[in-house]
Order: structure tokens, then C-alpha cells, then sequence
């Protein structure tokens, strides 16, 4: 049964004593009860509240309903009565709260939990470390889309419609762009290339652009396959830049990535959007070209002693055609420029066989590399 203030007719002192320790042991038993903040605020206003709270009952009730020669006696018991209700009241909390604090407290003095610090992926690393030999040459990183237009990742790049250059591309489109033009029509770029044009649009010769980026192509995954993998493209741009400008630099780029005594080496190539095109070979760096380790064939290099690492070339007359306005008059100017593939290179630097591990996340992989 709830505590309610009821009138009092006795006023001995043994009557106000009981009438005050039934209501205090009311109190505190309530207080006890409380096990939500809600509670609690339904507690104190049930006692405090300055209108028909139970102090203010027991004042009205008690003390005003008290005989002329009993007064003072009640007035002094109903004071002490107030303070320790006061008291309760006060220093009533919800359940358990105070517990789950004590429990919460930490010992600043204890050493810290470690967390491990990661490790860079190796394939960032080696995005970073090509992007930073360029970057020591003066030139400066350009990033462009990976959902690209036709025109910029084909067109522009003088891959005309319907030609089968676009067929050595394996390219994802985006579904549902037939009603377009085809130059508009959406697609995941197959390579970095179309960075080219847009930063030709943006910026008049001369330039000197690297352009790291991720790229897709419909590729079933295997070893050496990956449906999204990473390039880093280089485009210079200039007047009398010549194919020994190519040559000197992707020279010095490769022995500032793998080595100094790695040697360069270029075959004739195709690309539409450069001419003449190169593959630039470098001499295999597990086997120091030889293509053998120790009586064994030399696997990465399929016993050449040399890997290609890349695509290059002059850039094509017909490219800056569609730049010209730009400042880029083909009989005033010329470029190269070159492609890579990080993913690859990252393969062949750290001596990893399957570029699926690149992607899958694996902690113990990648713990390898801390
Ligand atoms: N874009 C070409 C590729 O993905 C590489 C390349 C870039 C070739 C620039 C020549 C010049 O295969």
C-alpha cells in the first residue's frame, strides 16, 4: 500500500514519534524502489512537489491541524521530519547506476591496449613509389573518372566506331545506354588513358602529367587477371620532344623503381593513340636476365630473362586533333606517353604469384608486407 499522510488526533509525543518513523521508513523504502530516471522524478515530485507533495501535506495536515499547546512540539518534529525527507530524497538515484560507474572507472596508471599498426598494401605502395619517381621529375598527378564516356576512353583516343582495337579492350559498359549517341555512352574505363584528353582540355602545353588510377576489364580472375586492377599513365607534352625523351626517362624511372643495374629494352608495338607504339621490357629482376635461377627455369620471366612492364609511345598525331583548340597543334608540338600496371609490377617487385591475393584481404597476406 502506498504511504498516505493521514490526520492526526494524538498529539502525545509518542504518537508523533511513530507518526514521523512510518513515514521516513515509507520514504526510504520508495527510494529503494526507483529504477528509472522516470521513477525517480515520480518519486521526488510525490514528496517535494511544493503543491499537495507529501511534505506539504504533512505541514498542512500535521502542524496547521495542530492544538494551541501542541504546536511547538510539532513544529520542531515536523522540521526534523522535513530535513531527513529532504535528505532521502536527495541522495535517491536509479538502481544500480552508481554500480555500473564504480564498475566504469578506468586505471589511467595501466599501460594502454596496443593496437598494431597496419601495413600499407603493396599495391598502394608501389602506386606511391611510381608516382614519386615521376613527381622527382617534375611532373604533376592527374586523376580523371572511372565510369568514362565512349568518347574519352575510346574516340578521343582515335579508337574509331566498330574498330577492333576496341576489341583488345574487354570493356564493361553500363547497362541501359542504347538510347544515347554512342560518344556518350557510359562505361568503366579500360585504362587511364582517357586522363589524357581531359587534361589536355583543361591545360595548354606544356605538360608533364602522372596518372594513377583503377580501371576494369571484363577479365575472368586467375593468377594474373583481375576484373578491376590499378595503372599509373605519364604523358608529356611539348615542343621537340622526341622518342629519345621517352626512352631516358622510362630508362631512369625503371632503375629508380627496381635497380640500377636493371637495363631497358623497347619492341615495336600498336596502340591507337600513339605512333610509333613500344613495349618497354626490363631485364628480370629474379634472375638478373639470365633466365635460369641456379639449374632451374626462371618462371616470372618464362626464362626470357626479360618482362614487359609496359605500354608506350609517341602520342598519335590524331589524338591532339581533338585538343588543337587547346594549343595542341600537332605540327607544333609532340608527346609521349606510357602505361603501366601496377598491380603487375607490384607482383613482380614482391615476388607474389597470384594477383587475386592483391583483392581478397586476406590478414595473413597482407601481414607480410608490415
Ligand atoms: N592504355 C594502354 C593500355 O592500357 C597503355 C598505354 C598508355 C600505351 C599510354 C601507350 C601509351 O594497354
Amino acid at each position: 500500500m502506498a504511504y498516505t499522510v493521514s490526520k492526526l488526533t494524538d498529539y502525545s509525543a509518542q504518537a508523533l514519534e511513530k507518526a514521523a518513523s512510518d513515514c521516513l521508513r515509507a520514504c526510504s523504502d520508495e527510494a529503494a524502489q526507483v529504477r528509472t530516471e522516470a521513477q525517480l522524478k515520480a518519486f521526488r515530485d510525490r514528496w517535494m512537489a511544493r503543491k499537495n507533495g507529501i511534505l506539504t501535506q504533512i505541514n498542512d495536515q500535521w502542524l496547521k491541524g495542530a492544538p494551541k499547546d501542541a504546536k511547538r512540539e510539532a513544529g520542531i518534529r515536523v522540521n526534523e521530519l522535513k530535513t531527513k525527507i529532504q535528505g532521502l530524497v536527495e541522495s535517491a538515484h536509479v538502481a544500480g547506476s552508481g554500480e555500473a560507474l564504480a564498475s566504469e572507472t578506468v586505471d589511467i596508471t595501466l599501460p594502454g591496449v596496443r593496437r598494431p599498426i597496419g601495413a600499407e598494401h603493396p599495391v598502394m605502395r608501389t602506386w606511391r613509389e611510381i608516382v614519386s619517381v615521376f613527381q622527382k621529375l617534375g611532373y604533376s598527378v592527374a586523376e580523371g573518372p572511372v565510369v568514362e564516356t565512349d568518347y574519352y576512353n575510346f574516340e578521343a583516343l582515335n579508337f574509331p566506331p566498330n574498330h577492333p582495337a576496341r576489341d583488345t579492350q574487354d570493356t564493361l559498359f553500363i547497362a541501359g545506354q542504347q538510347e544515347k549517341p554512342q560518344r556518350e555512352r557510359l562505361l568503366l574505363r579500360t585504362h587511364t588513358s582517357p586522363v589524357q584528353i581531359r587534361t589536355m582540355e583543361k591545360m595548354r602545353p606544356p605538360i608533364r602529367i602522372i596518372i594513377p588510377g583503377t580501371v576494369h576489364r571484363n577479365d575472368p580472375p586467375d593468377a594474373s587477371h583481375s576484373p578491376m586492377f590499378h595503372q599509373i599513365e605519364g604523358l608529356a607534352v611539348d615542343t621537340n620532344i622526341t622518342f629519345g625523351d621517352l626512352k631516358g626517362t622510362l630508362d631512369h624511372a625503371m632503375k629508380a623503381l627496381f635497380g640500377s643495374s636493371v637495363k631497358t629494352h623497347f619492341r615495336p608495338s600498336f596502340f591507337p593513340f600513339t605512333e610509333p607504339s613500344a613495349e618497354l621490357y626490363v631485364t628480370c629482376f629474379i634472375c638478373g636476365g639470365s633466365g635460369k635461377r641456379g639449374s632451374d627455369p626462371c618462371r616470372p620471366c618464362k626464362q626470357t630473362g626479360w618482362i614487359e612492364v609496359l605500354g608506350c609511345g609517341m602520342v598519335d598525331p590524331n589524338v591532339f586533333e581533338f585538343v588543337k583548340d587547346n594549343g595542341y597543334d600537332p605540327k607544333k608540338i609532340s608527346g609521349f606517353a606510357f602505361g603501366m600496371g601496377v598491380d603487375r609490377l607490384a607482383l613482380l617487385k614482391y615476388g607474389v604469384d597470384d594477383i587475386q591475393l592483391f583483392f581478397q584481404g586476406d590478414v595473413r597476406f597482407l601481414q607480410q608486407f608490415g
